[in-house]
């Protein structure tokens, strides 16, 4: 059996295998509410087999978001919106999943196919118009993005509160895991970083000051969030900046995450300065894979590998190492929706297109019989 479609359980949740559908935006909603494009994206996932589907970056409010197609959680009737998506997952056996976050001073952005970097004319034609940003220093990410408003110790409260309230709204909406985006620069990276937070109040200077908001927000998120459901939080496990956030420094983010609930330290790298996308660390097949064996040798949590993990035999190889107990999968499952299925298959698991939903297996599995020259 490949440890690839073991299941695991995380607290009261069991899923059915180790491929989780990692968060990916899609700058498809308007005012944040989730529409038929969600249900089918995130839907044909669940379809395909993987364990657990993240839903994207999700704003906890609406200067929260990156771009104005962002999906939000700031009112119950964003919730509402997603209980559809939600029963859908379940009833096809995957474990639905949210990423909850704040851009900070990479809000306000213009959507990935129109530049993805600040908004501009071509933007404000279409009715996006930028809005006003925070961040730990009043620092922009760079040459003719927005100057953001550095947070008071009572806007993060108000902050720390809304991350809390957003993760009740996803209790309510039916999803049975929850991460908190602290990775690509925004705003909980942005305030992790020394690169960005240049403050010299508690929530700055040294590492455990410019850790508190993360903590703060952990500690609140999982006060709301029920004990039986997993929690998750994504890193960016080093800047790949000069004098940036280490891989030493996420050890010990990770040893004070666990000690206030988190069960999954999610390991990503990158994006503190320009796009999400732009990372200093070379890309390779697996390249952050050693960030997550790292993380759960020196910090005990559980790990999610993610990045360039391309096919099953990769995955089983990363999980047989004991480098991490999950693999997120995001561009590939964009390719091949039904990645996980076709994982199952190059691993020998459930022959005879076992895994399969009955509507499609029944068929391919002639199909097989029908097409063998
Ligand atoms: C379309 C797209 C949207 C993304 N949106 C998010 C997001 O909402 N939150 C996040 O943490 N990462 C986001 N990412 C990063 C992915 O979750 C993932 O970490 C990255 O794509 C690397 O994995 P891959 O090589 O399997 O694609 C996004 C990536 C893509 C391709």
């Amino acid at each position: 059996m490949a440890k690839l479609f073991e299941p695991i359980v995380l607290r009261g949740v069991t899923a059915r295998n180790r491929i989780v559908i990692s968060p990916m935006c899609q700058y498809s909603a308007r005012d944040g509410i989730a529409n038929e494009w969600h249900l089918v994206h995130l839907g044909k996932f669940a379809v395909g087999g993987v364990g657990i589907v993240f839903a994207e970056a999700t704003a906890v409010v609406p200067e929260g978001r990156i771009t104005h197609g962002d999906l939000g959680l700031w009112s119950d009737a964003h919730a509402q919106a997603l209980k559809p998506l939600v029963a859908f997952q379940k009833a096809q056996g995957a474990v639905p999943a949210i990423q909850i976050g704040h851009a900070g001073r990479k809000a306000s952005m213009a959507r990935p196919w129109y530049g993805n970097g600040p908004l501009g004319s071509a933007d404000l034609a279409r009715g996006d118009t930028p809005w006003p940003i925070v961040a730990p220093s009043p620092e922009p990410v760079g040459p003719g993005w927005l100057m953001p408003q550095a947070m008071s110790a009572a806007a993060i409260a108000e902050l720390t509160r809304a991350f809390a309230a957003a993760a009740g709204r996803a209790d309510a909406a039916g999803f049975e895991a929850l991460e908190i985006h602290g990775a690509h620069g925004y705003l909980i990276a942005s305030f992790l970083s020394p690169v960005s937070n240049h403050r010299n109040d508690g929530y700055g200077g040294d590492r455990a000051g410019r850790m508190r908001i993360a903590l703060e927000v952990a500690a609140a998120v999982r006060t709301i969030w029920p004990a039986s459901k997993p929690l998750f939080f994504r890193i960016s496990t080093v800047d790949g900046a000069e004098g940036g956030w280490s891989v030493e420094d996420s050890v010990a983010l990770a040893l004070e995450l666990k000690a206030r609930g988190v069960d999954v330290v999610d390991c990503s790298s990158g994006g503190i300065a320009g796009s999400a996308t732009a990372a200093g660390v070379k890309r390779r097949p697996g390249f952050q894979v050693p960030y997550a064996a790292r993380l759960k040798r020196e910090s005990g949590l559980a790990t999610m590998a993610v990045g360039l993990i391309l096919d099953g035999p990769q995955a089983e190889a990363i999980l047989q190492a004991g480098d991490a107990d999950l693999i997120a999968i995001g561009r590939e499952a964009l390719h091949d929706p039904f990645w996980a299925l076709h994982a199952a298959e190059a691993l020998g698991v459930g022959p005879d297109f076992g895994l399969w939903p009955p509507q499609y297996g029944w068929w391919l599995e002639r199909r097989a019989a029908t097409t063998q020259r």
